[in-house]
């Protein structure tokens, strides 16, 4: 079993043009700087929504701001609506052909680590992180309607169980959510910068949290 796995890995790897130094290197290489946001990947920070006096509308007009960047490719490629990633900006079906499995780390033998590192291997275009894994199905938002992702965002039984305070912790400190501001060459980062993103959902949660009606 593990002489197969290690043949199936080193094929994958030979697959990608990679060999086996360039998987040892993925695990060492430095994270490239973000890269500058242009006009179309800003986001609005919350004072600019301190004029809505209703502090239910305040709260959906902030969301639609968060919504920017929970719809950008870079959160939907691993947030997807079936069982395999998305890639690139176009969202195109992940090559080759890897699945959730039964932990969101790929089935046996094709396992997210066979390929991705513990950092981004940039020679290869390959994104990496320490617990690079697809997110479960419940918190899928491909194809979604911003309403349906927000009722889904703070619902615990479909969000791991996190209370507000926990949400805001995770968007702000997780590793996975962090690298979409860091996704390395060739991949647009996600809107703004992760201090705006993590500001618009405090004061989406201070205002009540509200969701969009659409
Ligand atoms: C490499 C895959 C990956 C990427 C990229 C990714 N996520 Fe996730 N996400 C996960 C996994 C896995 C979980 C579940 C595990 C956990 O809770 O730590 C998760 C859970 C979440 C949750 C908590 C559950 C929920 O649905 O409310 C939020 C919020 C979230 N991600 C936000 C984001 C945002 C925002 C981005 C983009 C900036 C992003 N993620 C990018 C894999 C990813
Ligand atoms: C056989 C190698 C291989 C395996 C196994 C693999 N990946 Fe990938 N993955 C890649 C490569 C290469 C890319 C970069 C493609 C590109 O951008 O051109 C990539 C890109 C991605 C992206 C796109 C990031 C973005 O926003 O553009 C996601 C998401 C992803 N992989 C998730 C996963 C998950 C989750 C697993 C495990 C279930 C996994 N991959 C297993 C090779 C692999």
């Amino acid at each position: 079993m593990m002489i197969r796995n290690i043949a199936l890995a080193a094929s994958a790897a030979l697959a990608l043009g990679l060999g086996g130094t360039a998987l040892t290197l993925a695990q060492t290489a430095t994270p490239p700087a973000p890269a500058a946001a242009g006009p179309a990947s800003t986001l609005r920070g919350p004072s600019s929504f301190a004029g809505i006096a209703d502090r239910q509308a305040r709260s959906v007009a902030l969301f639609g701001e968060i919504g920017k960047v929970l719809t950008h490719p870079r959160c939907v490629n691993c947030h997807p609506a079936t069982e395999r990633p998305r890639q690139t900006d176009a969202m195109t079906l992940h090559q080759p052909l890897v699945v959730r499995g039964k932990d969101g780390h790929g089935a046996p033998g094709m396992e997210c680590t066979t390929c991705h590192g513990k950092q981004n291997f940039d020679p290869g275009r390959l994104p990496g992180d320490p617990h690079w894994a697809l997110a479960p199905a419940s918190m899928a938002w491909e194809g979604k309607s911003l309403k349906d992702i927000c009722e889904q965002v703070k619902d615990t039984s479909r969000n791991g169980g996190k209370d507000m305070a926990a949400l805001i912790k995770h968007v702000t400190t997780d590793s996975l959510v962090l690298w979409g501001w860091n996704p390395g060459p060739g991949r647009e980062p996600a809107p703004g910068t992760p201090a705006q993103f993590g500001a618009l959902m405090q004061a989406w949660a201070d205002t009540g949290a509200a969701c969009p009606t659409s």
